[in-house]
C-alpha cells in the first residue's frame, strides 16, 4: 500500500522542514520595512519572517549582453550582501569591466507583498541613477515564485525597465522557492480522504479479524485471516475469470515453440555434438 508510506515521507519532509528553520544569525542587520508602524507593516512583518530561511543564502548571477554589459549581481535576502560597507546594501551590481560597484536596492528602505504563490521584495534607496532615469535612486524588484520542495533556485535578472524611461525605473529579478507558497493547511482533496479511509478499514478488518480468528475462533496459520475461505474462493473465481478473459490459446495447447534458456542450449548443442560424432 501506498499511503503509509506517503504519509510518513511527508512527515518526514515536514520534521525536515522544522529543523531547517531554526538556524539564523541574531547579530546582522535585517530587512527595515519603509513606511510607519501600521497593520499593513503587520503583514510586511509576517511576509519577512517567511523569508528568514533564505537569509543565509548568497546569490549571484553573471549578465553579460553584446561584450558592452558584463555585470555580477549579489543578492541577499534582508542582509547586507557586504556587511564590512555598513551600507545596507541588499542587492549589488558589480561591473566586472572596471570592478565598479554600484547598490541597486538597500535592505533599509524594503517593501514586501505577497500573492496567492509569489512574494514580491523590492529594496529601495539604491545609489542615483546620474542622467538616466530623472536620476531618482535605483531599486531592486525580487519576484520569488512557490515551488514546492526547493529552499531556492533559479536567480535570474527578468528584466531592466531603465534607460527608456524617465521615472519609476528598477531592475527586476525572479527566482523560486517554497517560503512563497501558500500554506498547506491540512484539508485533504476528497480522492485522498476516500482513500485513507479505505485503507483504514481495510486494515481494521485485516487486524479486528486477525485477532478475532486467533484468540476467539482459535484458527492457526493461514485460517487466521478472517474469512479466510471466502477469500481463497474469490481469488479461485477471480483466476478462472481471468483465466477465461485473457488467455489467447486453450488451456492445454502444445507450446509453439520452447523456451531457449542457456542450459538448454547447452544441451542441445551437446546431442547435436553426439549425433555428429559416429559420422
Ligand atoms: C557568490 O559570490 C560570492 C562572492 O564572490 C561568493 O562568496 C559566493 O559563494 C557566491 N555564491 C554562489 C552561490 O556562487
Ligand atoms: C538607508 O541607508 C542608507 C545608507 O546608509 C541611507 O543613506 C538612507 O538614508 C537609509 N534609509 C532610511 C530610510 O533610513
Ligand atoms: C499572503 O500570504 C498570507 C499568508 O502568509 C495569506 O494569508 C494571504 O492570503 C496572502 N495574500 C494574498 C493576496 O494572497
Amino acid at each position: 500500500m501506498s499511503s503509509p508510506c506517503s504519509t510518513s515521507a511527508v512527515l518526514a519532509v515536514l520534521v525536515a522542514l522544522a529543523v531547517g528553520v531554526g538556524a539564523e544569525q541574531p547579530k546582522e542587520r535585517s530587512c527595515d520595512v519603509v513606511g510607519d508602524e501600521g497593520s499593513e507593516s503587520q503583514m510586511e512583518k509576517a511576509l519577512l519572517k517567511k523569508l528568514e530561511p533564505l537569509s543565509q543564502i548568497r546569490f549571484n548571477v553573471t549578465v553579460e549582453k553584446d561584450k558592452t554589459e558584463n555585470y555580477v549581481y549579489q543578492f541577499r535576502v534582508c542582509r547586507e550582501v557586504d556587511s564590512t560597507s555598513h551600507d545596507f546594501g541588499g542587492l549589488v551590481q558589480t561591473d566586472r569591466k572596471n570592478g565598479k560597484t554600484t547598490v541597486i536596492g538597500r535592505i533599509n528602505e524594503t517593501q514586501v507583498f505577497n500573492g496567492s504563490d509569489w512574494i514580491m521584495l523590492i529594496y529601495k534607496g539604491g545609489d542615483s541613477y546620474g542622467s538616466h532615469c530623472s536620476g531618482e535612486k535605483r531599486r531592486a524588484a525580487i519576484m520569488i515564485s512557490c515551488k514546492r520542495g526547493v529552499t531556492a533556485e533559479g536567480f535570474e535578472e527578468a528584466a531592466r525597465a531603465h534607460w527608456e524611461k524617465e521615472q519609476d525605473c528598477f531592475y527586476l529579478f525572479e527566482m523560486d522557492s517554497s517560503v512563497a507558497c501558500p500554506a498547506e493547511d491540512s484539508h485533504l482533496s476528497v480522492g485522498s480522504i476516500l482513500l485513507i479511509t479505505f485503507v483504514s478499514v481495510i486494515a481494521v478488518y485485516i487486524i479486528g479479524g486477525f485477532l478475532y480468528q486467533r484468540l476467539v475462533v482459535g484458527a492457526k496459520g493461514m485460517e487466521q485471516f478472517p474469512h479466510f475461505a471466502f477469500w481463497q474462493d474469490l481469488g479461485n473465481l477471480v483466476a478462472d475469470g481471468c483465466d477465461f478473459v485473457c488467455r489467447s490459446k486453450p488451456r492445454n495447447a502444445p507450446a509453439a515453440y520452447r523456451g531457449v534458456g542457456d542450459d538448454q542450449l547447452g544441451e542441445e548443442s551437446e546431442e547435436r555434438d553426439d549425433h555428429l560424432l559416429p559420422m
